[in-house]
Formats: structure tokens, C-alpha cells, sequence
């Protein structure tokens, strides 16, 4: 990694089959970055932590988030894919942090509300300090920017303001981090219910489309996908959420502008459209999942791969762990 390159850290949760959301809004956007910026992607197995996991099934989704992430596009060998708590510094920053956390911040997160209804039997303290985990895993590595969702800004403000509330009482420790938001793809949305987001912990298997599902499947599922009672093909987001979506998936794997979709399917119906829109993404995902069933195929390489990665990252963990350590009183490791 050079020392001039500007740094770029980003994360998914291996928490369910990743969805074209988490591709759309993510990952194609790190393929991008992965050659001008010096890049650490993280599979963060820690934070799934916060709602209850299968053991086993937690363990074979963390290597398959690392085999997609290869499927993707992301080299290994020029970009750090490791496993968070493979990184012990991780946690022993959050544990930091946590301290220069507020509970009134913590309070405004949309993510812990929304959490917190969907597990109402399980609203522990992790699912409410998550965003100190996360201000952790961005500051640890000194980071200028982080390629996200839209849905996790309001995570990446509350790390802003942490590494500025530190920065302000010991000197400048942290790299105050930007926001990456791509354009078009950044917020998906659930095929059946479209104002709500596309999520892989969804209970309902149509509202989302896997990267590993078969082109039928990915087919099927958009054929099912919610529009309106109109028949035009037109981006209107407030008044057509559903077809909005389906433009915004089609222009995201196709590159057309909205402009061209709506001249394409101008004369079209909502069903040709619909058939248009799964195949041009069963078309993005084939090659994804050849590579993907390589890949699989080959575990050792793949638990290699999270090894020597995982080495790299915590050379860079510690050094800014060090650092605060020192900044806050305790004393250096021998
Ligand atoms: P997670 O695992 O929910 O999602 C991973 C990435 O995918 C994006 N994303 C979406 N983008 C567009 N449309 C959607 N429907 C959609 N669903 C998900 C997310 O915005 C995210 O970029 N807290 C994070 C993981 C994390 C992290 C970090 C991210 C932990 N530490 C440090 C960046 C930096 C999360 O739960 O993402």
C-alpha cells in the first residue's frame, strides 16, 4: 500500500445473502475505486453479532462474503478483504469510543429504531452502540472516504462527529472521514414494497433479489415487482416509488440515464419492461457467480486470502491504536 494514495475503508455485513442492493449501492462502486485509492473492504462479522446468528451458518456466510467480494471484481492482492474480528483492535477502539459517544446521539440513530422494533426480544446494548463499532473500523485505519449506501450516512456523520470531539480535546489522532454516495443505485428499494429498502434480512424472499440467485429466480422475482395503476415508464420517485426503483436498478447495471430508459420503453408496457430489467441483471450477475463457484470451490485459498489480509490490517490497526492509547493515558504494550 503507498503512503500517498488517499485511504477508502468500507464493510458488509455477512448477515444474509447479499442483495443487488448491497451491489448496487456498494460494492460496484469499490470496483471502481479499488486502482486510485489505497482500499481495506471488510467482511464485519462483529457487528451481525447485534441480532442473533446461527453459528455455523455465520461462519460459511463470512468466507461466501469474501468470495463474492472477489466475484465482484475486488482484487485481494491490491485491496485489504479481511474479517473484522480477525482484527482485535477493532473492538478495543470501539471500547474507546464508546466513551466519547453520547447517549442523545446514539438515541437519533434510524437503524437502532428500526432494529429495535424488528427484534423487540433482543434490544441489547450492542444493536445500540453499533455506530462506535463502525466509527472504530473507519478511524482505525486513518480514512479520507467511505463508499456507502444511503442508508448508512447518518453512520458515517455520528463517526464524523466522534473523530472531531477526539481530535478536539488530544490534537489531531483521526482522519475525519467523507461520505461516498453514489448517484444513481445508492438507496434500492424492496420490489414489493417499494418505500421501504431492499434488505437481506428480509422475511419476505420476493422483496429482494441475492447475487447468487439463478437468472429464473432474478426473472421471477422482477416480473412480481410492485408498480402503479398508470402505464407510464417515467422517474417520479414520490409518485411511481416502484417503477423509480426498477429504473434506477436498470439504469445502474446498463449505464443508460434515465432520459434513454424512458425513450427505450416509451412505448412499452410495464410487463416488457419488468422482463427487461431482471434479464439485464441476470446478465450482470452471471459472471459474478461463475467466479463465485470457483472461488467456493477452493476454501483454502480463500482462508489464505483472509489470513495474509488480515495480517495487513492489523499492522495498520495498531498504529493508530497506539496512538490513542498514549493520547488517553494508558500505557504502551511492552
Ligand atoms: P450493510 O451490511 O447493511 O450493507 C452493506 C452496504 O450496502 C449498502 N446497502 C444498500 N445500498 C443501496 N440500496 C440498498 N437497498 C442497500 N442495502 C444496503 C449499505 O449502505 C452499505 O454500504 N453498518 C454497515 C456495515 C459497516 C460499515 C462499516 C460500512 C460496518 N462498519 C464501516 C462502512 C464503513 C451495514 O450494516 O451495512
Amino acid at each position: 500500500m503507498s503512503e500517498n494514495k488517499k485511504r477508502i475503508f468500507s464493510g458488509v455485513q455477512p448477515s444474509g445473502n447479499l442483495t443487488i442492493g448491497n451491489y448496487l449501492g456498494a460494492i460496484k462502486n469499490w470496483v471502481g475505486l479499488q486502482d486510485e485509492y489505497d482500499c481495506m473492504y471488510c467482511i464485519v462479522d462483529l457487528h451481525t453479532l447485534t441480532v442473533r446468528q446461527d453459528p455455523k451458518e455465520l461462519r460459511q456466510r463470512s468466507l461466501s462474503v469474501l468470495a463474492l467480494y472477489m466475484a465482484c471484481g475486488l482484487d485481494p492482492e491490491k485491496n485489504i478483504l479481511y474479517l473484522q474480528s480477525h482484527v482485535a483492535a477493532h473492538a478495543e477502539l470501539a471500547w474507546i469510543l464508546n466513551c466519547y459517544t453520547y447517549i442523545g446521539e446514539l438515541n437519533r440513530m434510524t437503524q437502532f429504531k428500526d432494529k429495535s422494533q424488528r427484534h423487540a426480544d433482543n434490544i441489547n446494548a450492542g444493536l445500540f452502540t453499533y455506530p462506535a463499532l463502525m466509527a472504530a473500523d473507519i478511524l482505525l485505519y486513518q480514512t479520507d472516504l467511505v463508499p456507502i449506501g444511503q442508508d448508512q450516512k447518518q453512520h458515517l456523520e455520528i463517526t464524523r462527529d466522534v473523530a472531531a470531539r477526539f481530535n478536539n480535546l488530544y490534537g489531531d489522532v483521526f482522519v475525519v472521514p467523507e461520505p461516498y454516495i453514489a448517484k444513481v443505485g445508492a438507496k434500492i428499494m424492496s420490489l414489493q414494497e417499494p418505500a421501504k429498502k431492499m434488505s437481506k434480512s428480509d422475511e419476505n424472499e420476493n422483496n429482494f433479489v441475492t447475487l447468487l440467485d439463478s437468472p429464473d429466480v432474478v426473472v421471477r422475482k422482477f416480473k412480481k415487482a410492485v408498480t402503479d395503476s398508470d402505464r407510464e415508464i417515467r422517474y417520479d420517485e414520490e409518485n411511481k416509488p416502484g417503477i423509480s426503483n426498477l429504473m434506477s436498478i436498470y439504469s445502474s447495471v446498463t449505464g443508460k440515464p434515465f432520459g434513454d430508459i424512458e425513450a427505450e420503453f416509451q412505448d412499452k408496457s410495464y410487463g416488457d419492461f419488468k422482463l427487461a430489467v431482471g434479464e439485464a441483471v441476470a446478465e450482470t450477475l452471471k459472471p459474478v457467480q461463475e467466479r463465485y463457484n470457483q472461488l467456493m470451490g477452493n476454501k483454502d485459498y480463500l482462508n489464505e486470502v483472509l489470513k495474509v489480509n488480515g495480517e495487513r490490517a492489523a499492522r495498520l490497526a495498531y498504529r493508530t491504536l497506539n496512538k490513542v492509547y498514549k493520547k488517553v493515558g494508558l500505557l504502551p504494550r511492552g
